[in-house]
Formats: C-alpha cells, structure tokens, sequence
C-alpha cells in the first residue's frame, strides 16, 4: 500500500508539473475576466451525472449503462449526429424540479468562471412534444435565474428557440403557447439541423415575435453556407447571429455585419467537437477580430463539448496565441452584444477594463 501510495504521489506530482507546464500565461488573467456568456443552450449544460440522477428519479429508461458509457458516446462526426443524442438526453428533464436544478447548476458552474451574465436557450419543443407543459419547464428556469441572480448576483435573459428541423406551423403555435409567459422571455432564437432548413423558412413567426417586442437570434453560418446569414439578417432582422464561421467565406457579408456592428456567438470547442474546424490552431476567431467583427466566445453545449466558458477561452488563447488585449476585446464584446440596457453594458465593461488594467479586483 505505502508502495502503490508513494508512486501515487509522485506520478501526481509529474502530473502536477506537466499542468503547470501547461498553464498559458493568459490563463490566470481569463479566470478572473469579467464576462458574459451569449450562446449557451440549457439542455446542452446536462451532464452525465445528472442524466442519471433525473432518469433515476422520473423512471425513465436511458440507453446507457455507466457514466463513462455516455462520454463515449459524446463523439460527433457532425451536429447531427450531436443533436441526435442531445434529443435523446433531454428527455430525462420532466419536472419544474429538474429543469430548475439543470438551470441553477449550469448557473453556479459559470459563475464560477468569472461570468457576470448569462443569455440562456431552451428548446421548448424538445419538451412540449413529449408532454411537458410550457408552464412547467418555464416555471423551473425562470425560477433558478431569479435564484441566480438573487445569491450569485449574476443576471440573465432567456432566449426561446424554435427547431428548424420542424414546421413553421409548430414554431408559430410554439409562439403562442409562450405568450402567457413573455414576462420571462427576451427573445427567439432558431437552432436544430441547419442545412436544408434555411432561415427563409421562418419569416411569417419571427416577424410576429419582432412585432410581440421580441428580440431576434439565430443560428447562422455555422454548417450552413454564407447565404443563410444573409438571409438571417434581412428576412428575419435578428439582432444577433449565432456562430456565423462561414460567413468569412464572403467578403461582402463581412463589410456588412462589420457595418452593422452585427455580435457574432462563436463557440471554439463545439466548433472542433463538430468537426465545422478541424483544428483549434485553424479556428476563424482571431480572423474575425482583426477584419472588425463584434465576435465573442460561447460554450454552446458545454456538457457534449468538454468544457465551459473559460474553457473555450482558454483552448483559443493557447492555440491562437491571443493576447491580454484580445481576451478583454472579447469579454468587452460579451458585454456590447448582450440584451443589458446602455447603462448596463457600460458598467459591466467598465469592470472589466478596469480588471485589465489591474485597477482593483472585480467584484
Ligand atoms: N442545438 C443545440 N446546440 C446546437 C448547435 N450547436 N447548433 C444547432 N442547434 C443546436
Ligand atoms: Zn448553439
């Protein structure tokens, strides 16, 4: 034992060295960043653990016998075949108790990571198809971000997302059955399979949700060619564009979204995991700043991707070489691109000018 013990220690110790050979000097710098996060879907924070725990206590039968079995299965050639799983594993959420634990959890775990305010998705139709009422799940994620922000003293707003894959007929019913609930809602969003469900397909229901006093985001550009974001931005008037990667592919679009001051959500860690870039060293990320565009980083579905904000802050600072000046440029946009009022936004990035220029700590 005291053997096994002894080379226990010193492997850990080997191990220790080779994480702090590891650590970027950014690394430090990011933790205590303020930031926000913009592009997080909730179903998406679901981890193993909890699949287990909710299936557990709803009787709900999960093809999967151990938790490393589940991480085995978190290798993705593509989205689809993630959303193929990310269905699958929604369906243990059945309770205002579990989408209330789902959402303080997610909470809790990014605050940890120096978030100062979240943007939160949910897939309304990934619950309402399986039987769980609207009031149900709304219930229990209004109620853990009124949590959230009561003990973290971190805010947020909750964006609902229609599933492209589906109708516009069932996204428009989707709309009215959220109207009860518009006191928790900022806004729409559009996600699911991207190609072959271009965002034309949704004029009629983000024109009524524009006129409801809705705000506008969708997936755009993230396998889907440029043409998508165009039409993202002048058929459905999002104020926002989720990924947008490909639109690099048009110089046109560029200009445009440049102009336009338009928030690009990019999520480096989903973006590798679904092979939409091979390589984190030939992530766009960088490219998008020096050409002037608002991105920011995402963690998209951190429980699938293998990590949460900072560390998709991280995997880029490392592969892309990214300077102090770029990570503040990014936690700056996180804020800029955000649904906080005028005064908000300036104060959070006050914060964090004032964290980089190593006036006092945040907080
Ligand atoms: N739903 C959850 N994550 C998504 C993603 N990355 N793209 C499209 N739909 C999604
Ligand atoms: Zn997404």
């Amino acid at each position: 034992m005291r053997l096994y013990n002894c080379a226990k220690r010193v492997f850990e110790l080997q191990f220790d060295n080779q994480r702090q050979d590891d650590m970027q000097p950014t690394d430090a710098f990011i933790e205590g960043l303020p930031k926000a996060e913009l592009h997080l879907h909730l179903e998406g924070s679901l981890e193993p653990e909890q699949m287990f725990e909710f299936a557990g206590r709803n009787k709900i039968d999960i093809p999967f016998q151990s938790i490393n079995e589940v991480r085995a299965a978190y290798d993705f050639a593509n989205l689809q075949d993630f959303l193929d799983i990310y269905y699958q594993g929604m369906k243990v959420l059945r309770t205002e108790q579990d989408f209330y634990d789902l959402t303080m959890a997610y909470c809790r775990r990014v605050h940890a990571d120096s978030c100062r305010h979240v943007e939160v998705f949910f897939d309304p139709q990934g619950h309402t198809e399986r039987g769980v009422p609207f009031q149900v799940f709304i219930d229990g994620i209004a109620g853990a971000l009124r949590d959230a922000e009561i003990d973290l003293g971190m805010t947020s707003k909750l964006i609902m997302c229609f599933l492209r894959h589906l109708s516009e007929k069932s996204a428009l019913e989707t709309l009215d059955l959220a109207a009860p609930h518009f006191d928790h809602i900022a806004g729409v969003g559009l996600d699911s399979s991207e190609v072959g469900h271009p965002p034309s397909k949704f004029v009629k229901v983000f024109e009524r949700a524009g006129d409801m006093g809705l705000l506008r985001v969708a997936h755009a550009g993230e396998e889907g060619p440029p043409a998508y974001v165009w039409e993202a931005i002048d058929l459905l008037k999002v104020d926002r564009i989720d990924h947008g990667n490909r639109a690099l592919e048009d110089s046109k679009l560029v200009t445009r979204l440049v102009e336009t001051n338009m928030t690009l959500t990019v999520c480096p860690l989903s973006n590798t995991r679904l092979c939409v870039v091979k390589d984190m060293a030939d992530h766009p990320l960088k490219r998008m700043l020096d050409s002037g565009l608002r991105a920011t980083i995402n963690s998209d579905d951190p429980s699938y991707f293998g990590g949460y904000l900072n560390d998709n802050y991280r995997a880029v600072a490392g592969a892309l070489a990214l300077t102090k000046d770029d990570l503040t440029t990014l936690a700056v946009n996180s804020f800029l691109g955000s649904f906080l009022s005028p005064d908000e936004k300036a104060a959070h990035i006050k914060r964090v000018t004032d964290y980089a220029s190593g006036i006092g700590d945040d907080d």
